[in-house]
Protein backbone atom coordinates (compact mmCIF):
# COMPACT_ATOMS: atom_id res chain seq x y z
CA UNK A 1 0.00 0.00 0.00
CA UNK A 2 1.43 3.57 -0.88
CA UNK A 3 1.45 5.91 1.53
CA UNK A 4 -0.99 9.14 1.69
CA UNK A 5 1.17 12.20 1.50
CA UNK A 6 -0.52 15.60 2.15
CA UNK A 7 -0.11 17.85 -0.51
CA UNK A 8 -1.57 21.53 -0.28
CA UNK A 9 -5.38 20.96 0.89
CA UNK A 10 -5.50 17.17 -0.78
CA UNK A 11 -4.57 13.85 0.65
CA UNK A 12 -3.20 11.55 -2.13
CA UNK A 13 -1.17 8.66 -2.92
CA UNK A 14 2.42 9.46 -3.17
CA UNK A 15 2.25 8.71 -7.51
CA UNK A 16 -0.56 11.51 -7.39
CA UNK A 17 1.40 14.02 -4.72
CA UNK A 18 2.82 16.60 -6.98
CA UNK A 19 4.31 20.08 -6.86
CA UNK A 20 5.68 22.66 -9.55
CA UNK A 21 8.84 22.74 -11.21
CA UNK A 22 8.63 26.23 -10.76
CA UNK A 23 8.25 25.85 -6.77
CA UNK A 24 10.82 28.04 -5.45
CA UNK A 25 11.56 24.89 -2.96
CA UNK A 26 12.69 22.75 -6.17
CA UNK A 27 14.65 26.19 -7.84
CA UNK A 28 16.20 27.72 -4.68
CA UNK A 29 16.18 25.24 -1.69
CA UNK A 30 13.84 28.53 -0.74
CA UNK A 31 11.61 26.34 1.50
CA UNK A 32 11.67 25.39 5.27
CA UNK A 33 10.96 21.77 7.26
CA UNK A 34 10.06 20.13 10.52
CA UNK A 35 10.20 16.45 11.47
CA UNK A 36 8.20 15.47 14.45
CA UNK A 37 8.13 11.88 15.74
CA UNK A 38 5.28 9.83 16.50
CA UNK A 39 4.82 6.92 18.92
CA UNK A 40 2.29 4.94 19.58
CA UNK A 41 0.21 7.34 17.30
CA UNK A 42 0.84 10.36 19.38
CA UNK A 43 3.25 13.28 18.42
CA UNK A 44 6.43 13.91 20.49
CA UNK A 45 7.15 17.25 21.34
CA UNK A 46 5.08 18.77 18.59
CA UNK A 47 4.17 22.19 19.60
CA UNK A 48 8.14 23.44 20.11
CA UNK A 49 8.60 21.98 16.87
CA UNK A 50 5.58 23.63 15.33
CA UNK A 51 6.86 26.62 17.25
CA UNK A 52 10.12 26.34 15.16
CA UNK A 53 8.49 26.02 12.13
CA UNK A 54 7.00 29.32 12.42
CA UNK A 55 10.26 31.04 13.01
CA UNK A 56 11.70 29.57 10.26
CA UNK A 57 9.19 30.77 8.02
CA UNK A 58 9.10 34.14 10.41
CA UNK A 59 13.37 34.33 9.14
CA UNK A 60 12.63 33.98 5.61
CA UNK A 61 9.48 36.27 5.40
CA UNK A 62 7.61 33.47 4.00
CA UNK A 63 3.83 33.63 4.54
CA UNK A 64 2.48 30.61 6.71
CA UNK A 65 0.53 28.27 4.30
CA UNK A 66 -1.40 27.65 7.85
CA UNK A 67 -1.91 28.00 11.37
CA UNK A 68 -0.06 25.82 13.98
CA UNK A 69 -3.67 24.17 14.83
CA UNK A 70 -4.47 23.64 11.26
CA UNK A 71 -0.67 21.65 10.63
CA UNK A 72 -1.59 19.64 13.65
CA UNK A 73 -4.34 18.49 12.51
CA UNK A 74 -3.65 17.76 9.26
CA UNK A 75 -0.63 16.28 11.19
CA UNK A 76 -3.48 14.15 13.18
CA UNK A 77 -4.76 13.38 10.02
CA UNK A 78 -1.44 11.86 8.46
CA UNK A 79 -1.27 9.56 11.63
CA UNK A 80 -4.75 8.21 11.06
CA UNK A 81 -4.68 7.43 6.77
CA UNK A 82 -1.01 6.14 7.24
CA UNK A 83 -1.41 3.94 9.77
CA UNK A 84 0.87 5.39 11.67
CA UNK A 85 2.25 3.81 14.97
CA UNK A 86 5.75 4.75 15.43
CA UNK A 87 7.68 6.79 12.81
CA UNK A 88 7.98 10.81 11.61
CA UNK A 89 5.93 13.22 9.90
CA UNK A 90 8.15 15.81 8.01
CA UNK A 91 6.51 18.72 7.10
CA UNK A 92 7.82 20.73 4.53
CA UNK A 93 7.47 24.56 3.98
CA UNK A 94 7.94 26.13 0.61
CA UNK A 95 7.14 30.21 -1.24
CA UNK A 96 5.39 28.41 -3.87
CA UNK A 97 5.85 28.69 -7.32
CA UNK A 98 6.62 31.76 -9.07
CA UNK A 99 8.13 32.53 -12.71
CA UNK A 100 12.25 32.30 -11.72
CA UNK A 101 13.37 35.67 -10.29
CA UNK A 102 15.68 35.86 -7.09
CA UNK A 103 13.51 38.38 -5.97
CA UNK A 104 10.89 37.13 -3.35
CA UNK A 105 7.40 36.62 -5.51
CA UNK A 106 4.58 38.91 -4.46
CA UNK A 107 2.04 36.94 -5.15
CA UNK A 108 2.91 33.51 -4.66
CA UNK A 109 0.86 31.20 -2.68
CA UNK A 110 2.98 29.04 -0.35
CA UNK A 111 3.18 25.23 -0.78
CA UNK A 112 2.26 23.13 2.00
CA UNK A 113 3.60 18.63 1.87
CA UNK A 114 3.43 16.54 4.46
CA UNK A 115 4.67 12.88 4.51
CA UNK A 116 5.28 9.86 6.72
CA UNK A 117 8.15 7.35 7.81
CA UNK A 118 7.20 4.60 9.21
CA UNK A 119 10.05 3.46 11.26
CA UNK A 120 10.92 1.99 14.84
CA UNK A 121 12.41 4.86 16.87
CA UNK A 122 11.97 3.75 20.11
CA UNK A 123 13.15 0.26 19.99
CA UNK A 124 16.82 0.81 18.09
CA UNK A 125 18.94 -1.98 17.67
CA UNK A 126 22.26 1.16 16.23
CA UNK A 127 21.51 3.11 19.61
CA UNK A 128 22.42 -0.43 21.83
CA UNK A 129 25.78 -0.25 20.24
CA UNK A 130 26.56 3.33 19.49
CA UNK A 131 27.77 4.74 16.55
CA UNK A 132 31.35 6.06 15.17
CA UNK A 133 31.31 9.24 14.01
CA UNK A 134 34.16 11.61 12.15
CA UNK A 135 34.22 15.19 12.00
CA UNK A 136 33.87 17.11 8.72
CA UNK A 137 34.98 20.91 7.85
CA UNK A 138 31.24 22.60 8.77
CA UNK A 139 30.74 24.04 4.88
CA UNK A 140 27.29 24.97 5.69
CA UNK A 141 25.59 28.82 5.30
CA UNK A 142 25.85 31.41 8.17
CA UNK A 143 21.89 30.73 9.12
CA UNK A 144 21.84 27.20 10.61
CA UNK A 145 19.24 28.09 13.47
CA UNK A 146 16.83 28.24 10.45
CA UNK A 147 15.48 24.37 8.93
CA UNK A 148 16.12 25.02 5.42
CA UNK A 149 15.91 22.17 2.60
CA UNK A 150 19.29 23.37 1.80
CA UNK A 151 20.51 20.27 3.22
CA UNK A 152 23.40 19.50 0.43
CA UNK A 153 26.25 20.09 2.85
CA UNK A 154 24.72 17.79 5.90
CA UNK A 155 24.12 15.29 3.04
CA UNK A 156 27.62 15.32 1.85
CA UNK A 157 29.10 14.94 5.56
CA UNK A 158 27.17 12.01 5.73
CA UNK A 159 28.47 10.20 2.94
CA UNK A 160 31.78 11.10 3.75
CA UNK A 161 31.22 9.85 7.22
CA UNK A 162 29.70 6.66 5.46
CA UNK A 163 32.84 6.43 3.02
CA UNK A 164 35.36 6.60 6.09
CA UNK A 165 33.32 3.38 7.37
CA UNK A 166 31.94 5.80 10.34
CA UNK A 167 27.73 6.09 10.52
CA UNK A 168 27.92 10.05 10.45
CA UNK A 169 29.48 13.38 10.99
CA UNK A 170 30.02 16.23 13.11
CA UNK A 171 30.57 19.52 11.61
CA UNK A 172 34.04 21.36 12.86
CA UNK A 173 34.28 25.06 12.23
CA UNK A 174 37.23 28.06 13.46
CA UNK A 175 38.46 24.39 15.92
CA UNK A 176 35.20 23.46 17.51
CA UNK A 177 32.40 21.07 16.88
CA UNK A 178 29.32 22.58 16.17
CA UNK A 179 27.03 19.74 15.86
CA UNK A 180 26.30 16.92 13.86
CA UNK A 181 25.18 16.46 10.42
CA UNK A 182 20.97 16.24 11.49
CA UNK A 183 21.76 16.64 15.52
CA UNK A 184 22.93 18.07 18.48
CA UNK A 185 26.29 16.92 19.44
CA UNK A 186 27.19 16.11 23.35
CA UNK A 187 30.18 15.11 25.32
CA UNK A 188 30.46 14.21 28.99
CA UNK A 189 33.21 15.09 30.91
CA UNK A 190 35.41 12.98 32.97
CA UNK A 191 34.48 15.34 36.15
CA UNK A 192 30.71 14.05 34.96
CA UNK A 193 30.03 17.30 33.13
CA UNK A 194 27.91 17.48 30.12
CA UNK A 195 28.88 19.97 27.27
CA UNK A 196 26.84 20.66 24.35
CA UNK A 197 27.62 24.21 21.68
CA UNK A 198 25.81 27.33 23.15
CA UNK A 199 23.01 28.59 20.87
CA UNK A 200 23.95 30.81 17.83
CA UNK A 201 22.94 31.16 14.26
CA UNK A 202 26.03 28.41 14.00
CA UNK A 203 23.79 25.39 14.70
CA UNK A 204 20.06 24.81 14.78
CA UNK A 205 18.39 24.71 17.80
CA UNK A 206 17.52 21.36 18.58
CA UNK A 207 13.88 20.51 20.06
CA UNK A 208 15.30 17.09 21.54
CA UNK A 209 18.65 18.77 22.93
CA UNK A 210 16.01 21.08 24.66
CA UNK A 211 14.31 18.47 26.07
CA UNK A 212 17.58 17.13 26.85
CA UNK A 213 19.12 19.60 28.72
CA UNK A 214 16.03 20.01 30.61
CA UNK A 215 15.59 16.13 31.79
CA UNK A 216 19.27 16.10 32.66
CA UNK A 217 19.05 19.04 34.74
CA UNK A 218 16.03 17.20 36.42
CA UNK A 219 18.81 14.76 37.64
CA UNK A 220 21.17 17.20 38.68
CA UNK A 221 23.31 16.46 36.33
CA UNK A 222 25.26 19.33 35.36
CA UNK A 223 24.97 20.59 32.04
CA UNK A 224 27.78 23.29 30.30
CA UNK A 225 26.89 25.10 27.10
CA UNK A 226 30.07 25.75 25.29
CA UNK A 227 31.78 25.46 22.60
CA UNK A 228 34.35 21.89 22.35
CA UNK A 229 37.25 20.37 20.51
CA UNK A 230 37.40 17.64 18.82
CA UNK A 231 40.46 17.02 20.74
CA UNK A 232 38.60 17.50 24.03
CA UNK A 233 35.95 15.03 22.54
CA UNK A 234 38.53 12.24 21.75
CA UNK A 235 39.68 12.43 25.40
CA UNK A 236 35.25 12.90 26.58
CA UNK A 237 33.92 10.14 28.93
CA UNK A 238 31.06 9.62 26.45
CA UNK A 239 29.59 11.05 24.18
CA UNK A 240 26.15 11.36 22.18
CA UNK A 241 23.82 13.12 20.11
CA UNK A 242 20.19 14.17 19.69
CA UNK A 243 17.28 14.52 17.44
CA UNK A 244 13.68 14.29 17.08
CA UNK A 245 14.52 10.87 15.02
CA UNK A 246 17.01 9.13 16.95
CA UNK A 247 16.18 11.04 20.18
CA UNK A 248 19.76 10.20 21.64
CA UNK A 249 22.03 8.54 20.18
CA UNK A 250 25.26 7.02 21.99
CA UNK A 251 28.72 8.23 20.09
CA UNK A 252 31.29 5.73 20.89
CA UNK A 253 33.87 6.53 18.38
CA UNK A 254 34.97 9.82 16.92
CA UNK A 255 37.31 10.16 14.53
CA UNK A 256 38.76 6.82 15.11
CA UNK A 257 38.94 7.35 19.01
CA UNK A 258 37.38 4.96 20.87
CA UNK A 259 35.93 6.25 23.97
CA UNK A 260 35.44 4.86 27.33
CA UNK A 261 35.75 1.07 26.50
CA UNK A 262 33.59 1.37 23.38
CA UNK A 263 30.25 0.70 24.87
CA UNK A 264 27.16 3.38 25.23
CA UNK A 265 27.73 5.32 28.04
CA UNK A 266 25.53 5.72 31.34
CA UNK A 267 24.62 9.09 30.79
CA UNK A 268 23.35 8.93 27.32
CA UNK A 269 21.38 5.45 28.27
CA UNK A 270 19.99 7.58 31.26
CA UNK A 271 19.25 10.44 29.08
CA UNK A 272 17.86 7.96 26.40
CA UNK A 273 15.58 5.72 28.45
CA UNK A 274 14.02 9.25 30.49
CA UNK A 275 12.99 11.12 26.93
CA UNK A 276 11.66 7.86 25.54
CA UNK A 277 9.94 7.61 28.89
CA UNK A 278 8.85 11.27 28.66
CA UNK A 279 7.83 10.46 24.81
CA UNK A 280 5.47 7.63 25.53
CA UNK A 281 3.66 9.23 28.10
CA UNK A 282 2.42 12.12 25.38
C1 LIG B 1 21.68 20.32 11.69
C2 LIG B 1 20.77 19.79 12.73
N1 LIG B 1 21.06 19.99 14.02
C3 LIG B 1 20.27 19.51 15.00
C4 LIG B 1 19.14 18.77 14.71
C5 LIG B 1 18.30 18.22 15.84
O1 LIG B 1 17.14 18.98 16.01
P1 LIG B 1 15.82 18.34 16.63
O2 LIG B 1 16.19 17.80 17.96
O3 LIG B 1 14.89 19.48 16.70
O4 LIG B 1 15.39 17.26 15.67
C6 LIG B 1 18.78 18.54 13.37
C7 LIG B 1 17.56 17.80 13.06
O5 LIG B 1 17.21 17.58 11.94
C8 LIG B 1 19.62 19.06 12.36
O6 LIG B 1 19.32 18.85 11.06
Amino acid sequence: MSRIVYVNGEYLPEEDAKISVFDRGFLFADAVYEVSAVIGRKLVDNPAHLARLERSMNELKMTPPASGPEIEAIQMQMIEKNDLDEGLIYMQVTRGAADRDFAFPKDATPSLVMFTQKKPLSDNTVAKKGIAVVTVPDIRWKRRDIKTVGLLPASMAKQAALDAGANDAWFVEDGVVNEGSSNNAFIVTHDGKIVTRHLGTEILHGITRKAVIALAAQENLEIEERAFTPEEAYEAREAFSTSASAFVMPVVKIDGHVLGNGVPGPVAEKLRALYLEMAKAG
